[in-house]
């Protein structure tokens, strides 16, 4: 570590920039931007702090989940991600609107043990016998989840290779609960520890299966209908794109990079642990060793149906969410207000991505769609104007293969002209 780094993290945030200004030669502009977009926000959240890097947020429109209409806001910068969201929401909605099952919740935290060899029947027997003390452990250490109506609920025992895993099922009510079940897991492997088990660790478990959520939509073939396709043709080989997602796992995680698309922007905006939530998704599509699509789409009496079912441990609290002003704005936006209804909403925002991206693949590819906004942010990229954007991005358009060069002559051409 070089001699300004030290100390680093007890200095103030224009301490810190003014250090890194003078080992990396910063330019004057490079050190405006970071003190312009610093918070204190910022500060109070990470060490090292710096600056905030921002993302651009919009809002999916048109997506219906139970009955009930939502404007849901999604942070991403991705040009065709929001885009897509609300024009599969729409199709869903104009066909009678997405089915979010209720949503039964629970986090684990798991205690793992290493046994003594020879010893692992003995001490599944102990500890079949002391569920009902592993239990009173982890609520008495978090008494105020347990006045809420939560609390740890009930323990299952594993045997992963050598280890013994105890698992405590977690209701950690409306909140993210990440903290809570690490300090109850924690108290459970001190008492284990204290009854003689060697504790290897106590942590929650990001493979969240007790908080699957399930939602479905059934899509007529005319809503699927393309300038060059007929619905039910689309429609037939949205069903063997899912089929290929199911048997391949190239094009599994594409697909399902696609549904994470949506789920993350949501996750952000609502200031959920988005990495839990990719984490746990993709060990679920693997869940039967193979990594599979984590939706389905099948043809069934002329509609398309769709089918997608993945761990959401979200929350409405707890977390940066009541530190973020945004975040806060963004559930009155979206009139969200329980984690039920967040879990359903996410899942619906997977799904409509979904439909949108194999909808575009399933006629005429991806980059037909794609490639209006990319034009678009091709001609922010080479320093058009906000002015000159829509001129720029109008230009691009009349090209079959676009890039930076082409972009950076034409704006050049613009501005001649
Ligand atoms: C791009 O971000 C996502 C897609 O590749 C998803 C898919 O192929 O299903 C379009």
């Amino acid at each position: 570590m070089s001699d300004w780094q030290h100390g680093f993290y007890k200095l103030s945030p224009a301490e810190r920039r003014a250090r890194l200004t003078a080992a990396r030669q910063l330019s004057p502009a490079v050190q405006q931007l970071l003190t312009d977009q610093a918070s204190v926000l910022g500060n109070q959240l990470v060490e090292n702090y710096l600056t905030d890097y921002r993302l651009p947020e919009g809002v999916a429109l048109g997506l219906r989940v139970n009955g009930t209409d939502y404007q849901v806001p999604m942070v991403v910068e991705e040009p065709s991600v929001i885009a897509a969201a609300s024009n599969g929401a729409q199709r869903v909605a104009r066909s009678g609107g997405f089915n979010a099952h209720h949503q039964q919740r629970a986090l684990v935290g798991q205690v793992v043990l290493v046994p003594h060899p020879g010893q692992v029947s003995a001490d599944l027997k102990w500890l079949r016998a002391h569920q009902a003390d592993l239990i009173a452990v982890a609520n008495q250490a978090h008494p105020s989840m347990k006045r809420r109506g939560g609390g740890a609920q009930s323990v299952s025992l594993r045997t992963p290779g050598q280890f013994i895993s105890v698992d405590l099922s977690i209701d950690v009510c409306q909140a993210m609960g990440a903290n809570s079940v690490n300090t109850m897991a924690e108290a459970v492997g001190r008492w284990l520890s204290d009854h003689g088990f060697n504790v290897l660790t106590a942590i929650l478990s990001n493979y969240a299966t007790s908080s699957l959520q399930t939602v479905e939509c059934r899509v007529d073939f005319s809503q699927l209908t393309t300038r060059t396709m007929v619905g039910e043709k689309v429609a037939n080989r949205m069903a063997q794109l899912s089929a290929l997602a199911q048997v391949d796992p190239y094009r599994a995680t594409t697909h399902n990079k696609g549904i994470m698309n949506g789920i993350d922007a949501v996750m952000i905006a609502t200031g959920n642990d988005w990495r839990a939530i990719e984490a746990g998704a993709h060990a679920y599509a693997a869940r039967d060793g193979q990594y599979r699509g984590l939706s389905t789409w099948t043809v069934d009496n002329q509609q398309l149906v769709g089918h997608l079912t993945l761990p959401l441990p979200v929350g409405v609290v707890g977390g940066s969410i009541g530190l973020n002003a945004l975040t806060k704005a963004n559930y009155a936006i979206s009139g969200i207000k329980s984690a039920e209804e967040l879990a359903a909403v996410t899942a619906s925002v997977g799904l409509a991505q979904n439909l949108a991206a194999l909808r575009a693949l399933a006629s005429s590819g991806i980059q037909a769609g794609h490639m209006k906004l990319q034009c678009r942010s091709l001609a922010v990229s080479v320093g058009a104007t906000p002015a000159e954007v829509p001129l720029v991005t109008k230009r691009l358009a009349n090209y079959q293969h676009v890039d930076r060069a082409l972009a950076e002559r034409v704006l050049k051409e613009l501005r001649k002209d």
